[in-house]
């Protein structure tokens, strides 16, 4: 074997081991599932840039909840928790559970909410959206947030929502444009809800100009 095929191969097999290093393994996942090398730069990142756009989701979930009493709350997908905690915030009265695939946003989120207080009233749930632990009709409202487009199989998590939702119940989902979730992680984000629940409402939840970059859905059962 020449010199230059011994130094190829001895270069895949030393990156085949970085690849496999597992901090290297744990952001390549973090990755897939949230954008970033992990929680910590994604609960700094989404703190700096979208603290307006968690405060509008908080108020829209508030404005559709109007009248229910102490009312349970899922959010699939918190992440580190910035919009639990002003959600939280917002309606005292209220339960919220997260449910997220990865261990480490769900700790992120435990701290902020006993933090801000809060921890008593949340309950935190690390599962996939494609397969919820929860009985039917177990939540007045469902919400998620930049959270769609990470899910492998999406038909089958808006089932799950769709199934969870109490009959007068309703789901907020936030996410990217459905080309641009396809770029990101090849998945379908929102186009997978119309599968199951028919026609719905869409509009513009946030945007530059006249480019829209995250749609809001509004979905009932
Ligand atoms: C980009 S982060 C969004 C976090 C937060 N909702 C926000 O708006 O800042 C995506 C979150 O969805 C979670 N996630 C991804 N795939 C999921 C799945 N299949 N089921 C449940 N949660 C999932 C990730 O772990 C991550 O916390």
């Amino acid at each position: 074997m020449g010199i230059r095929r011994v130094a190829l191969v001895a270069g895949l097999a030393g990156l085949a081991a970085l690849l496999a290093q597992p901090p290297i393994r744990r952001a390549a996942k973090s990755m897939r599932t949230s954008s970033a090398p992990g929680s910590g730069a994604y609960e700094l990142a989404a703190g700096w840039f979208l603290g307006g756009y968690y405060r509008d989701i908080a108020s829209d979930c508030a404005a559709a909840l109007a009248g229910v009493a102490e009312p349970s709350i899922l959010e699939i997908g918190p992440g580190p928790g910035h919009l639990a905690e002003r959600l939280l915030d917002l309606l005292p009265d209220a339960h919220w559970m997260g449910l997220d695939v990865d261990p480490a946003m769900l700790d992120a989120a435990e701290c902020r909410l006993v933090r801000a207080g809060t921890r008593g009233r949340a309950t935190l749930v690390e599962a996939d959206v494609a397969q919820m632990p929860f009985p039917d009709a177990s939540f007045d409202l469902v919400v998620s947030s930049l959270s769609a487009h990470h899910w492998p199989d999406a038909e089958r998590g808006f089932g799950e929502i769709r199934r969870v939702l109490r009959p007068a119940g309703r789901a907020l989902v936030y996410d990217l444009p459905t080309r641009w979730a396809h770029a990101e992680t090849g998945y379908a984000g929102l186009a997978a809800a119309d599968a199951v629940f028919g026609t719905h409402a869409r509009t513009r939840a946030k945007g530059v100009g006249p480019l829209t970059i995250v749609w809001r859905a509004d979905l009932r059962p």
